[in-house]
């Protein structure tokens, strides 16, 4: 049993003044394993030295950046212990704490920082970040700055902490995606899952077959926006995220949800496109309806192996981390099983592991294989790791409240709300983590996206890092309420939901919240 420890005093104050203003006691968001705060403070001087030991020179680098806008002028050099800040990677602290894990200290004369890896040094400035006042997210802050004494030590209950961007309905591009890793950051996420193929769009470049991107990016759903990532702009993005401790997983979903590469490569499709069905879309035209499970490679044609290989090969070759996730969601073929089986080993044989939507487990997929579980109906014929995106708490295209304009409703249709989605637990061992994917037929703007991911990616993190044990939905709220303006000061347009009380005002803010959105006709 993991215990929050508060000192008596601040245990009262954390209760009474834990809801309007920010009070003395910060909220940390995901809640750390262990916490204690103490009375004292560290106020932050006028210089300050930062050293950190060998291999944690980056890590002093972002707390550099970090105090930035504070009136503390840093210096960073190499070295030990030294009074202001330290920065130290202590390997023997694995054992306990993990690669991600921390220990950070706030006492009146240093802040330390002490994790295995610059991974878990990442995550203890994350919580150090929390801890200092919110403007500094947004700018100068020129007045001194107040810190209370805290020990903390902490580290994550799943090792997969992930979030899904569906790029292919409705395209978003590099800068939407990079603010959505920054703030993924500041929560402790680890995975970006980019959805980056479906019929109505192909978002990512494919040298070998060109048309793919030319031709297949061209489409959208109805209102969406298209385009694609070049492999320069992907890369960019990876690097990005890698920097933040976030791991890009690519999909390229198959062998359903393929319109938009049939419609590139023709030769892919059965004779008279009878593997489209209905058809929705006459090729060469575009689709941008709402339907799925129409369309798929004509599986008797053992070329699509070829195209399969090649697509996957280049997307292996640009994509750093181990995993492709092949998609393989909501299709209807005698050849299925044989399809997956197949990709799987392809993946295999490019040196990554494959991820797939739960249906791929109606296959004798390899035991390496990953099983993404979405509507948790799937009767499995293997016995693989799984990644937890149940609808009803991680889909977040579903309302954020009932009646929320422009969403999907068919897994709850009610939506899914904060609390759904806090209430998540789950004792299956097979589960290595939680991941809450934005399916975007109905989301057309950077503001709707904001909508959907916040605060619902903020109770995800949460439930990916926390044990189960220490976590409460009242206190959880409560210390929600208290990043109010810190979202404001990173211009998240996040769903003002009733069931938080904010610390800042509607309409305060650079960015006042829910927009109501009109419903297409
Ligand atoms: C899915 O929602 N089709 C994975």
């Amino acid at each position: 049993m993991r215990v929050l420890k508060l000192s008596l005093a601040f245990f009262f104050l954390g209760l009474l003044n834990i809801t309007a203003q920010e009070s003395r006691v910060p909220a940390i968001i995901p809640q750390p394993q262990e916490i204690t705060w103490q009375e004292g403070e560290f106020i932050l001087p006028e210089r300050a030295v930062i050293c950190y030991g060998p291999n944690a020179k980056t890590s002093a680098e972002w707390l550099q950046q970090l105090l930035l806008n504070t009136n503390t002028e840093t210096y960073s050099m190499k070295g030990e212990d030294c009074r202001g800040f330290s920065l130290e990677i202590e390997e023997s602290l694995k054992e306990n704490l993990g690669a991600e894990g921390y220990e950070l200290k706030i006492e009146d004369d240093k802040v330390s920082f002490t994790a295995a890896t610059e991974k878990g040094l990442f995550y203890a400035i994350q919580s150090f970040r929390q801890i200092l006042p919110s403007a500094l997210e947004q700018g100068r802050l020129n007045e001194e700055i107040r810190l209370p004494q805290v020990t903390i030590t902490d580290s994550p209950k799943y090792e997969w902490r992930g979030s899904m961007l569906d790029i292919a309905r409705s395209f978003f591009g590099p800068g939407y995606i990079k603010k959505h890793i920054d703030r993924m950051a500041l929560y402790k996420l680890n995975r970006l899952h980019l959805h980056l193929t479906d019929d109505q769009g192909w978002r990512i470049e494919i040298k070998n077959k060109p048309e793919l991107a030319e031709k297949g990016s061209m489409g959208a759903v109805k209102g969406g926006r298209s385009g694609y990532l070049t492999q320069a702009e992907y890369k960019e993005i990876q690097e990005y995220a890698a920097a933040r401790n976030i791991m890009i997983i690519p999909e390229i979903d198959m062998p359903g949800h393929i319109y938009a590469a049939l419609l590139a490569y023709p030769e892919l499709n059965c004779d008279d496109n009878a593997n489209l069905t209905p058809k929705r879309a006459i090729p060469p035209g575009l689709f941008h309806g709402y339907e799925v499970g129409w369309s798929k490679f004509c599986l008797d044609k053992p070329e699509i192996y070829d195209f399969v290989a090649t697509v996957l090969g280049e997307v292996a070759e640009i994509t750093d981390g181990p995993y492709l996730h092949i998609g393989g969601d909501e299709i209807e073929d005698e050849r299925y099983e044989e399809f997956v089986v197949k990709a799987d080993s392809i993946v295999r044989g490019l040196g990554k592991t494959a991820i797939g939507w739960e249906e791929v487990t109606k296959a004798k997929v390899d035991e390496s294989f990953i099983s993404q579980r979405w509507h948790g109906k799937t009767e499995s014929v293997v016995n693989v790791k799984i990644i937890e995106s149940i609808c009803s708490h991680f889909y977040f295209d579903h309302a954020n409240v009932e009646g929320q304009k422009l969403t999907n409703n068919w897994c709850k249709e009610d939506g899914v709300s904060l609390r759904d989605v806090y209430d998540f637990t789950s004792d299956n061992k097979s589960v290595i983590g939680v991941e809450a994917p934005l399916w975007t037929e109905k989301v057309l703007s950077d503001a709707a996206a904001d909508n959907r991911f916040w605060p619902r990616t903020i109770a995800l993190a949460e439930i990916g890092w926390s044990e189960d044990e220490d976590r409460d939905f009242v206190n959880f709220t409560k210390r929600l309420g208290m990043h109010g303006k810190r979202l404001d000061h990173l211009q998240a347009n996040y769903f003002r939901t009733p069931e938080v009380e904010w610390n800042s005002e509607k309409g305060e803010g650079i960015f006042s919240g829910y927009m109501p959105e009109k419903e297409e006709k």
